[in-house]
């Protein structure tokens, strides 16, 4: 076992449950000096028969285990504060520097996740986790540069976040990107790029993540369950006019989430895409320079509209809830399909009654 694969075995056996981060130490793991807390394997293989042995005279975890001439990994307990509904949990959040990706990382950030930003933009993600690692918490967040079109980029996003906090419990597959055009407009360079953002980087977050989820799968009792996420849209769920390269990548994600939840249930790996509707308070609506919103009052593609406003509320009015969907909306969503161990391979759709499942 390489220690990508053990950090993560570690974690399940010293908390039976995932409520603790596992930190990969600098030593090298030198046995002489070793404290009664501290575990001591001689080889990563018997990791599950020393455990066992462990717990016959102890009922606490150790604090710290040493792989002998190989790695000291630190064990640090999650702490539950309040009602917080997923703490100690590990949670990868793709495009999480701005946006829905942003709102859903402070929301499960508040309700006690160790937080994984992956984006693209550095400058961003790092300002996001230097605001939420600010608030003192016991949980911690970690930005990892990503590109979630390369499968090399998300390998090693995987492999950060193990080594980071030892395992990985929740992947957000959040990351997309929307170029609007019809046929006419729609060059084949920009569909491949959509293509391998919105729909091959989801399949490769799953399968990077669904290895570590494996092995805790291994390690941990059957109570235990661990979660794939994508957040697709109501353009997953029905066609959209002069939008095709981005609804064509949304459905094919659902394909991928039906499928993959086949496979993985057995490993206790749950699959489900959350389909939000607008999102009009972001900046792909209303961004006041090139957001939607100007753009169609520009191009007078909403009749008599003659402010912002107007344009906005054209939008709304097509919404049963008559508003646009917001991250808290987005997160409940997420929450339910966590808490849910009765539940994978589904498309919850989040519209406020735009679009409805038949
Ligand atoms: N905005 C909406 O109205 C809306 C509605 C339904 C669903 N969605 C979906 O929600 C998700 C987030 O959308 P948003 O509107 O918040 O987007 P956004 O443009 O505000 O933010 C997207 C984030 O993803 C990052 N990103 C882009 N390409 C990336 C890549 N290749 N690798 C890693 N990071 C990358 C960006 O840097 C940015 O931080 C998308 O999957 C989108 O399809 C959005």
């Amino acid at each position: 076992m390489n220690i990508i694969e053990t950090l993560p075995a570690v974690r399940m056996l010293a908390s039976k449950n995932g409520l603790v981060t596992c930190h990969l130490t600098d030593e090298k793991g030198d046995a002489t000096d070793a404290k009664s807390t501290t575990l001591v394997i001689d080889d990563a293989t018997e990791l599950k028969d020393t455990f066992a042995d462990w717990y016959k005279s102890s009922s606490e975890a150790p604090e710290c285990v040493i792989i002998k001439g190989k790695a000291k990994i630190e064990i640090e307990p999650s702490k539950v504060v309040g009602r917080q509904r997923i703490t100690g949990r590990v949670v990868i959040v793709t495009g999480g520097a701005q946006g829905f990706g942003a709102g859903i990382a402070t929301e499960l950030f508040e309700e006690g996740a160790n937080i994984v930003v992956a984006d693209l933009n550095e400058e961003v993600g790092m300002e996001m986790i230097d605001k939420l690692n600010g608030k003192g918490y016991s949980n911690k967040a970690l930005f990892v540069k990503t590109d979630v079109s390369n499968p090399d980029s998300v390998e090693n996003l995987i492999n950060e976040t193990t080594l980071h906090f030892g395992g990985l419990d929740v992947m957000i597959s959040n990351a997309g990107i929307l170029r609007a055009g019809g046929l006419d407009e729609m060059d084949p360079k920009t569909f491949d790029l959509m293509t391998k953002v919105n729909y091959a980087g989801y399949f490769y977050c799953a399968k990077y993540s669904s290895k570590v989820m494996k092995i805790q799968s291994q390690y941990s009792d059957d109570s235990y369950y661990m979660d794939i996420l994508q957040i697709n849209s109501k353009s997953g769920l029905k066609g959209s006019n002069r939008n095709f390269a981005y609804a064509g990548g949304k459905f094919g994600g659902i394909g991928l989430t039906q499928s993959f939840a086949l496979e993985l249930m057995p490993d206790r790996i749950k699959v489900n895409s959350i389909c939000p509707g607008n999102f009009f308070d972001g900046l792909l609506w209303s961004n006041p320079e090139n957001g939607l919103f100007v753009q169609y009052l520009k191009a007078g593609k909403v009749p008599g509209a003659k402010t912002i406003e107007d344009v906005k509320q054209f939008y709304e009015n097509q919404v049963p809830a008559k508003r646009g969907c917001r991250v808290i909306d987005v997160v409940r969503a997420i929450l339910y399909a966590i808490e849910q161990e009765y539940e994978t391979g589904q498309a919850i759709p989040v519209t406020g009654g735009q679009e409805m499942l038949r």
